[in-house]
């Protein structure tokens, strides 16, 4: 069975965690600790890193830095991961909920506006399967409105994005330099990964501190066990970061591998009639973060036919995202009962997504290709 995904860890992983092992810096304080947080801001282009436990937690943190009120509302995609409605949840906010675009699938940013109302106070996007979400419209949008900007950049380490494309002063810049807090996750199946991990990135001293005190439990430099506000463990520890300072060395060889393989995708099943690959923008450089494919409706069979019988060929699927407003365990709490958002729905149904890991061998992917085209073509 060809996998959806395996990490590689190649580099100097080994040797930098048995550093750690070896004097004793293992928990969540540390040389590396401070590397990676520094090394990936830096390559975001921000000034301020603060690593956590996963990009779960690191959503949660940065709503949780923002010191909304109960009942504020935070604009989100629907086709996304459920770790951006639990953050909006878990801080006594209202997700809201913005459709997909039919053809990056990232949020449609044409219907962000109709979202926004007395009790909206965030935007966020989210860069899905590795494509970057249109950001100078969501700007615009939260410049008009005073919402703050809450950037999801998981799913899309390295990519790029055009911002000012229609002014001289256009500029590609790095997804998770958008947002007032921008974030990542380093779980195994990232392009650069720690196990479990995640980061917010950020410009801002206050936030960054705020981010820093929340997430180790709110202790005081002055008084460690006495709280002014409620914090977390998620914490980060020394052994994963020292696996992250290794994969950032490493950084340019294996973005340029992730886009490699998305672009060689595109070659071999773009002759393929009636399904639609990842577009990437002129405005963008996906990192193809997961290469998915969506089967047209003139085709009868759907995504879970389709990845069963890829897997009976030996080649490992993923369903895409069910769209939040499907979600049993929202629905049990009266969230987002009867919304219904059409693209989003074709996409849960209609797209998977095929073996997009850093180790696809070249005849991985040839015997992935034969085997998408013995069932499509
Ligand atoms: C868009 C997005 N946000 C957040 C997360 C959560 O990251 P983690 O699995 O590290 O908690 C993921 C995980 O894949 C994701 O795809």
């Amino acid at each position: 069975m060809i996998p959806v995904n395996e990490p590689i860890l190649s580099g100097r992983e080994l040797d930098y965690v048995s550093e750690c092992v070896r004097t004793g810096w293992i928990s969540s304080a540390g040389k590396f600790l401070e590397e990676f947080e520094e090394r990936w801001a830096a390559y975001c282009g921000r000034r301020y890193g603060i690593a956590v436990g996963s990009g779960t937690a690191a959503l949660q943190l940065s709503i949780a830095c923002l010191g909304l009120e109960p009942g504020d509302e935070v604009i989100i995609p629907t086709f996304t991961i459920i770790s951006c409605a639990l953050a909006v949840i878990y801080n006594q906010c209202v997700p809201v909920l913005v459709d997909a675009d039919p053809a990056t699938w990232c949020m449609d940013v044409s219907r962000i506006e109709e979202k926004i109302g007395p009790r909206t106070r965030a935007i966020m996007p989210v860069h899905i399967y590795g494509h970057p979400v249109d950001m100078d419209a969501v700007n615009r949008l939260a410049d008009k409105y005073g919402l703050i900007v809450i950037e999801d950049a998981a799913e899309a380490q390295g990519a790029q994005y055009l911002t000012g494309r229609d002014t001289e002063q256009a500029l590609w810049r790095r997804c998770g330099s958008f947002g007032a807090l921008s974030v990542f996750s380093f779980y195994a199946n990232k392009p650069l990964t720690t196990g479990e991990g995640g980061m917010i990135v950020t410009d801002d001293e206050r936030l960054a501190e705020k981010a820093r005190s929340l997430r180790n439990l709110a202790f005081q430099p002055e008084r460690r066990f006495y709280h002014e506000e409620l914090g977390n463990n998620f914490r980060l520890t020394n052994l994963q970061a020292a696996i992250g300072v290794a994969q950032i060395e490493r950084v340019e060889e294996i973005i340029a591998r992730k886009r490699l393989l998305g672009h060689e995708y595109t070659q071999r099943l773009k002759d393929i009639e009636h399904v639609s690959l990842p577009v990437e923008k002129p405005w963008a450089r996906s990192i193809y973060w997961m290469y998915g494919l969506v089967l047209s409706e003139e085709r009868e069979l759907d995504a879970a036919e389709l990845g069963e019988k890829l897997k009976g060929l030996g080649v490992e699927t993923r369903p895409f995202f069910t769209g939040m407003h499907e979600q049993p365990a929202f629905h049990k709490r009266a969230l987002f009962l009867n919304e219904h958002y059409g693209v989003a729905e074709r996409l849960a149904r209609r797209g998977l997504y095929l073996p997009s890991g850093l180790g696809l061998t070249e005849d991985q992917m040839t015997r992935v290709c034969d085997a998408v085209h013995m069932v499509l073509s």
